[in-house]
């Protein structure tokens, strides 16, 4: 299928890579390591993980300026489709001996005009408390801390899951060498990744944030919104008869529905 926006912008970086060429006055040299670079990109099969890391949430951003509702941020490469279906209220799959802190997560979900969402799918997956994603990382088993949910008649869910930790992309692959080049660093911010998909309008990617992490302001990917970052509060697990402390965050969320969906289905096939 030929799309002309795409058209237009691969030629675009043509002519602005002629451009650079001349500026940087490269030579022969400088050309093949270009292209040696670019090659193993693609060898390594890392072009989607470059492009999520610097491209996706501008993408994002330009889609969304003149919208109203909760802001989207970058899917990234680690969403996987079909994951379990759990309870609401629940508990995302985790192992017996998962590691981190107990996380109990709510929201709400409601319409642009503040009506509750019932029966909204809500797929939700994070990194552990070590940073790494099932699917993602050896030893781990798959669908751990992901999982698939509906709000209930109230809009409202509440999920038990773990505090994700920092996440680093991979670092010793081109993706990592370029972040040394450029002398940036290959964290994000600890993270959970949500996705709505209401029984009548559009869907919305997003993530939520904690208040306090240090990859904040400096995230590799740029996804920061500072309408996702919330709150994890310190709960006393003593009080509920519970062996350790445990956090809680919550989050509203406000999805948009309207005729036509901003995202198309194909955005979010793997
Ligand atoms: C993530 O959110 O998990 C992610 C985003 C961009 C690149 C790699 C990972
Ligand atoms: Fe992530």
């Amino acid at each position: 299928m030929k799309n002309q926006k795409v058209i237009d912008v691969y030629q675009g970086l043509v002519v602005k890579f002629k451009e650079l060429i001349r500026e940087h006055e490269i030579d022969h040299d400088d050309y093949q390591e270009l292209v040696n670079w670019m090659d193993r990109l693609g060898r390594a099969g890392e072009i989607p993980l470059f492009m999520d890391v610097f491209f996706e949430t501008h993408a994002l951003q330009e889609m969304y300026k003149n919208v109203k509702g909760t802001e989207p941020t970058i899917l990234g490469p680690y969403f996987i489709e079909n994951t379990p279906i759990v309870e609401n209220p629940g508990e995302l799959p985790q192992r017996e001996d998962e590691p981190g802190d107990v996380l109990n997560f709510s929201g709400s979900v409601k319409d642009t005009d503040g009506n509750p969402l019932a029966n909204t799918k809500i797929d939700m997956w994070q990194a552990d408390a070590n940073g790494e994603y099932s699917y993602f990382a050896e030893g781990i088993p798959d669908n751990n801390l992901r999982g698939v949910f509906y709000t209930d008649e109230n809009g409202n869910f509440e999920i038990k899951t773990v505090v994700p930790g920092n996440y680093s992309i991979p670092s010793d692959g081109p993706s990592g060498q370029f972040l040394k080049w450029i002398d940036h660093h290959a964290f994000r911010p600890a993270h959970l990744h949500l996705l709505f998909q209401p029984e009548n309008g559009d869907k919305l990617v997003t993530q939520i944030y904690f208040e306090g992490d240090q990859y904040l302001d400096n995230d590799v990917a740029q996804g920061v919104r500072g309408s996702l970052v919330t709150k994890l509060d310190k709960k006393s697990g003593a009080e509920k008869g519970l062996e350790t402390d445990y956090y809680t965050a919550h989050l509203d969320f406000e999805l948009r529905l309207q005729d036509k969906p901003v995202f198309s289905k194909e955005v979010y096939s793997v």
